[in-house]
């Protein structure tokens, strides 16, 4: 694929299926999350794959944990929600943000690094006819789900990278009009 068509096209999709990326598939987007611009080479980032059934539910299961834990009184049917979450897509990739202490990088600076990662996560599932879509949400925010994962409290969930195959074939994307927010003197 030409690589100024994927840069103007790159979209995101929520409705995605099997097949997820196979291993090889799975190596570029890792290497390509790992091309993120990275000042000082700190290479704050730490992501988990969940893939496959035993995979996602685990994922759901830490989900559920993660809310009841900041929740107790979680209704049945939003308990029900957290452990259906991850099946939402055949593969779920988790970015992270470890803060490193650097007095020329500030946090904002590795977690915009991370950001990027995600991004070039996403160029290379389209690339190689998958697609994603990056989610926040409470859990992004949730401290006990950072905790699940081994995160420090100070560390970060970027996102929750959807990926899979998409259900129908991508239309592509609305341009929006550089002028409207390029301004040259
Ligand atoms: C940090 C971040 C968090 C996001 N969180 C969500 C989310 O939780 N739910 C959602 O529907 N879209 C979320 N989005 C937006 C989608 O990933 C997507 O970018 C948006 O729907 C626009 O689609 P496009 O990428 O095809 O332009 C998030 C985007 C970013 C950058």
């Amino acid at each position: 694929m030409d690589a100024i068509e994927l840069l103007l096209n790159r979209g995101s999709f929520g409705k995605l299926e099997e097949p997820a990326p196979s291993n090889e598939e799975l190596q570029i987007i890792q290497r390509a999350a790992l091309r993120a611009p990275d000042h000082k080479g700190l290479r704050p980032w730490k992501f988990f794959v969940y893939q496959g059934n035993d995979s996602l539910k685990q994922l759901g299961e830490l989900f559920l944990q993660a809310k009841l834990k900041s929740e107790p009184d979680l209704p049945q049917a939003k308990q029900e929600k957290a452990l259906a979450m991850p099946f939402r897509a055949p593969m779920i990739i988790i970015a992270c943000v470890e803060y490193q202490e650097h007095e020329k990088v500030p946090k904002i600076e590795q977690a915009i690094s991370c950001g990027c990662a995600v991004h070039g996560m996403l160029f290379a599932l389209q690339a190689q006819g998958f697609a994603g879509y990056w989610r926040t949400g409470d859990l992004a925010f949730n401290p006990f789900l950072k905790e699940l994962l081994g995160l420090k409290p100070s560390d970060e969930i970027v996102g929750f990278l959807y990926a899979g195959t998409p259900k129908v074939s991508i239309t592509k994307p609305d341009q929006v009009v550089p002028e409207d927010y390029f301004f040259k003197s």
